[in-house]
């Protein structure tokens, strides 16, 4: 399909909550999961939600088809299987933080220390209404609190505790190998 503009934060649709879908496996969807898909990849996101271009609905998309492909902006994350999820509902397994660096799509050129669940389950379902259920760690469980604060309302920033820990990209990483969007 097609690689669509990114909304920044500022835009009052990335402070909404998202709507819950209630028809799966239609073209609508699958258009719309197309073009998240080419999105995400032409500005090499970890994941991307639906509200990011534009559109008010519970789906996000996370991970890499390509387990051996290097992500030029995380390049030290654990590999993430490619997940579709709509619908999601997530459960914190412990009271555990881990605090790990973030960046957005939404928020370019910009870095900042997240805390977030270290273990979770999530349930949701699949494009076609397949239910999903797994038990996450590490950055596949930090990615999918990410991309779901999104049908929130809630962007990274808001999460940070100490602003100290939020700067640009290209000075934080300065001689590192992490694009800087
Ligand atoms: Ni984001």
């Amino acid at each position: 399909m097609s690689v669509k503009k990114v909304l920044r934060m500022g835009e009052p649709l990335l402070l909404q909550k998202a709507a819950p879908i209630t028809l799966f496996d239609t073209l609508e969807l699958h258009q719309l999961i197309q073009d998240m898909e080419d999105t995400m990849l032409a500005m090499s996101g970890a994941g991307i939600a639906a509200p990011q271009i534009g559109v008010s609905l519970q789906v996000v998309i996370f991970g890499q088809k390509e387990l051996k492909n290097h992500n030029p902006r995380y390049p030290d994350a654990d590999s993430v299987p490619y997940t579709v999820l709509l619908n999601p509902e997530l459960t914190p397994l412990s009271d555990e933080l881990e605090e790990g660096w973030e960046g957005c799509l939404s928020v370019p050129g910009m870095r900042g220390i997240v805390p977030r669940y270290a273990r979770m389950k999530y349930k949701g379902y699949d494009q076609y209404g397949n239910a999903i259920e797994r038990l996450v760690s590490g950055f596949h469980a930090r990615v999918v609190q990410h991309e779901c604060d999104h049908l929130n309302g809630v962007l990274y920033p808001m999460r940070i505790t100490d602003l100290r820990n939020f700067g640009f990209t290209d000075v934080i990483f300065a001689g590192q190998d992490i694009q800087d969007d």
